[in-house]
């Protein structure tokens, strides 16, 4: 049985996680579980699941928490402290589920205990990703890409011969503004940029995904797990979502995983691997699916990818400081403050506004994430709540 801990275990990836270990129930069992703001659902879990322990961010949501497991022997506690200890459980397996770069600190803290993380949090490589590669060989851990197209690239990937690799292909949906034009996407609304055509995910990375911010932090974070230059990792846009990334050899082979868009085929790859369990996906049905179409992204209309990729060649904390002006522009833009344009915008002025050339430790991390904060909050006209950057943990 192998022993496993969900970080973020409420949301659109921890969910699928839950609902693969509930179909599972003798091969898996649970350590423990997080959410940050719904105590009542992380409470029916912690039950479902007979895990141990159940920890809440939101030291405001505690008392729900408590009150909803009262008698039943499962641990409790609260705050950005609470979800370190619920990652450093001995658990072998866990789940970085967490959105944002307030999945850092807990991930950081499995990674440190040599676990073998499942990473769906591709913010964490984002904001300190050197460092946090580093942390993997350091301490013996294990990272498995869940985001469907690095998991999709790692199925495809000869490790044991890397250099017999010329590149990598991520796809991308395109979003639910694909065809927009730049003053259509001008006028879009929240509830229009949360509804993907393909996936059903957070709220977060729905608006990444519409942006195409998404395919710029996969773009990093892709560098990270596999090692290669950007010119070494190709973007296309395969509105089917059926394709999910692909090895290109240097033989001119192309090795590509397909699936239907569900996260439970990257989960349960993770959370088997190195063996595989049911998923109970729906099966791919090449002939009904009937036309898989590919086209090059267009960095005129989506300048969140171009933002990405130049952040990346500048090195340095310059992809920490995208990260969390993303973020903050992305809540920005979700409470109606900023139009969708203004996130891209936002992003790229902070960049030209924070000096981040050398990043060294974790310190610098926390320091850059705070100073791009406070910029984009600026730019988009409202104050950092102290909470968001204290949630770091660092
Ligand atoms: N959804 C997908 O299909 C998908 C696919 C590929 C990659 N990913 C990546 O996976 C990660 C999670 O995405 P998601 O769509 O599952 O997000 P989500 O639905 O918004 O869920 C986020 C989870 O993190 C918790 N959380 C949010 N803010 C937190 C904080 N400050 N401190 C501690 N916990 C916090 C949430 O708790 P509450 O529920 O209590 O708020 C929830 O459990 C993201 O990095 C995303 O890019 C997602």
């Amino acid at each position: 049985m192998r022993r496993v801990t969900i970080l973020g275990s409420t949301g659109s990836v921890g969910q699928s996680t839950v609902d693969l270990l509930l179909r599972n129930p003798d091969a898996f069992v649970v350590e423990a579980l997080t959410a940050n703001r719904n105590p009542a659902l992380l409470a029916e879990q912690a039950r479902a699941l007979g895990a141990r322990f159940a920890a809440i961010g939101e030291p405001d949501h505690y008392p729900a928490l408590k009150d909803a497991l009262a008698g039943t022997g499962i641990e409790t506690a609260c705050g950005p402290a609470s979800l370190v200890e619920a990652a450093v459980r001995p658990a072998e397996w866990v789940m970085a589920g967490i959105v944002g770069a307030a999945g850092l600190a807990p991930t950081l803290a499995a990674i440190r205990r040599g676990a073998i993380v499942a990473l769906a949090n591709k913010e964490v490589l984002v904001c300190a990703g050197t460092l946090v590669m580093q942390e993997v060989e350091r301490c013996g851990a294990t990272l498995l890409p869940v985001d469907s197209e690095h998991n999709a690239i790692w199925q495809c990937f000869d490790r044991e011969r890397a250099e017999t690799i010329d590149r990598i292909i991520l796809t991308a949906s395109g979003g639910p503004f694909r065809e927009r034009s730049i003053e259509e996407m001008r006028w879009v609304t929240p509830q229009q940029a949360v509804a993907h055509p393909n996936w059903s995910m957070g709220a977060k990375i729905s608006v990444d995904s519409a942006t195409m911010m998404n395919k710029g932090l996969e773009l990093i974070e892709a560098h990270h797990l596999f090692q290669l230059p950007p010119e070494r990792v190709d973007i296309v846009v395969h509105a089917q979502s059926i394709v999910h990334g692909a090895v290109v050899y240097r033989d001119g082979s192309v090795l590509a995983q397909l699936g239907s868009p569900d996260m439970r085929t990257p989960i349960a790859y993770a959370l088997a691997w190195p063996g595989r369990i049911d998923a109970p996906t729906k099966r791919l049905d090449l002939a009904a699916v009937g036309r898989l179409t590919f086209e090059a992204p267009d960095e005129l209309r989506f300048p969140a990818l171009r933002i990405a990729r130049e952040a990346l060649l500048r090195g340095g904390g310059a992809p920490t400081v995208l990260n969390a002006a993303n973020e903050t522009a992305v809540h920005a833009f979700l409470e109606g403050r900023i139009g969708f344009l203004e996130i891209a915008e936002t992003v790229e002025r902070t960049l030209e506004a924070v000096s981040a050339d050398n990043l060294e430790s974790l310190e610098d991390v926390y320091n850059f994430d705070k100073a791009a904060r406070q910029v984009a909050a600026r730019l988009s006209g409202q104050t950092v709540p102290a909470r968001a950057a204290a949630s770091m943990g660092l």
